[in-house]
């Protein structure tokens, strides 16, 4: 058939083949997807796929922890049963931090690798392999690794030297190693005694120098880290991270986002259901997504998606899901800060605050979001196109609430807690986990 093409019209085709495979690889969005006991007779694993596909998401970075596991192993093979044929894609992330011996992380990649939905990436199309640090193992053990599996290497070697002070002369170093790197803790400010903002001018230099060394760049996006099990406690703020985080990674322009995470119930950054069958009871007190769902966030994970793979570079051209109205949510901490006791590491960073976003489609005007706390109004804010966020200070105790007025002061949509926020402690701790409730 090929003969019969004129020449040009060839010439042409293959430049767009170029081109359009250029375009569909140039932004793709992961959400981190910790590996947990997935129960083989329930419809799980469908459910966590057909949701990620829902939001908009490209793949999941299947984090493993325990490469040896037959619970890992039957999780894994459900997930890439239900992903075969579809428009989404798998790849590993090695957890160093749960297990640092690489050969484990290997073997158990070699046994998936040619598994028909594992994502492959660049111009060699390879597939792509993650990590969750990984930068102590250094760059000679990541290079045999690459040079053995010929995988599209894409790690977190933050740990590794020069990487934040001098990441011109991190990537001389490893520059034969890696196809691109992933910085993760970036994605929130430290725990601190203070209210503070996430920055991304350590993600602005990184970007820089991966640039110059022809490598690509992922970003982390999320909501807060609060963990309150397995022997410690400690609080990363939280309030407006995660819409602060959009406005940032889209001036950045990384090459790819992983929302940290779909399903970390542990460091309450979920925003995925968590299968109970996985998690300890200790866990489930706080980190629970029946009681505690944070699906409200994904409408304006969706509406970032289509941003940055857009091109967009600033969030005021970001516009709600399927051409919807609007799109947005209400998030608060189930306790006030008077809540004594039990309080994580890094507390004196929350505030009482109800805090919201909110996406408005290109043109809307004289619309305003009205937050109310214990049955009072605490403010009522100007909302225009694009995204707006705030955490307005005041929260109090009893029932919260976000409503979106229309320019004549009607109520368009509204969210309300479905649960009090309280001044004491439940099962002995203060939960710093936050109630996510969807603008409907
Ligand atoms: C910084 O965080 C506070 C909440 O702690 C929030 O009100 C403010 O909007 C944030 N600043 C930016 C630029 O997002």
């Amino acid at each position: 058939m090929y003969k019969h093409l004129n020449s040009s019209l060839a010439v042409l085709l293959a430049g767009f083949a170029l081109l359009t495979q250029h375009l569909v690889q140039s932004k793709l969005v992961f959400a981190h997807y910790l590996v947990g006991t997935v129960d083989p007779s329930t419809d799980h694993a469908k459910q966590d796929i057909d949701q990620a596909i829902s939001v908009g998401f490209d793949a999941f970075a299947l984090n493993v922890g325990a490469p040896d596991a037959d619970w890992a192993k039957s999780t894994l093979q459900q997930l890439f049963d239900y992903a075969r044929g579809k428009e989404f894609k798998l790849f590993f992330s090695f957890d160093f931090y749960a297990n640092g011996d690489l050969s484990a992380h290997e073997k158990l990649y070699q046994a998936f690798k040619d598994q028909d939905a594992y994502l492959k990436y660049g111009a060699a199309n390879l597939p792509v392999v993650s990590s969750y640090s990984g930068g102590a193992i250094g760059a000679d053990a990541w290079r045999s690794f690459k040079n053995a599996n010929n995988v599209y290497l894409l790690p977190n070697p933050e740990a590794a030297e020069n990487y934040y002070s001098q990441p011109a002369s991190f990537f001389q170093a490893w520059g034969d190693v890696v196809d691109g790197v992933f910085s993760w803790e970036t994605a929130w400010p430290d725990a601190a005694d203070a209210p503070t903002n996430v920055s991304s001018a350590r993600d602005k230099d990184v970007k820089a120098a991966a640039d110059a060394a022809g490598k690509t760049y992922m970003m982390g996006l999320s909501s807060l880290q609060y963990k309150h099990c397995c022997g410690d406690s400690w609080y990363r703020t939280g309030e407006t991270n995660l819409p602060e985080r959009m406005t940032q990674i889209l001036a950045v322009q990384p090459e790819f986002t992983e929302v940290i995470t779909w399903n970390d119930a542990g460091e309450s950054h979920y925003i995925g259901p968590c299968w109970a069958e996985g998690l300890t009871e200790e866990i489930l007190q706080y980190g629970n997504s029946d009681t505690n769902p944070h699906a409200g966030w994904q409408p304006l994970v969706s509406s970032f998606i289509t941003a940055f793979k857009g091109g967009a570079k600033d969030a005021g051209a970001m516009v709600p899901p399927a051409g919807g109205a609007f799109a947005g949510a209400m998030w608060y901490r189930p306790v006030t800060k008077s809540c004594g006791g039990d309080v994580p590491r890094g507390s004196g960073a929350a505030r009482d605050a109800v805090n919201y976003a909110v996406v408005l489609p290109a043109g809307s005007a004289g619309m305003q979001v009205r937050v109310s706390s214990g049955g009072r109004e605490l403010a009522t804010l100007p909302a225009q196109a694009g995204l707006n966020y705030g955490s307005v200070a005041g929260m109090v105790t009893g029932a919260q609430k976000l409503e979106l007025l229309g320019s004549g002061g009607n109520v368009v949509a509204s969210a309300s807690s479905a649960v009090d926020v309280s001044d004491a402690p439940t099962n002995g701790f203060c939960n710093y986990n936050y109630y996510v409730v969807g603008l409907k």
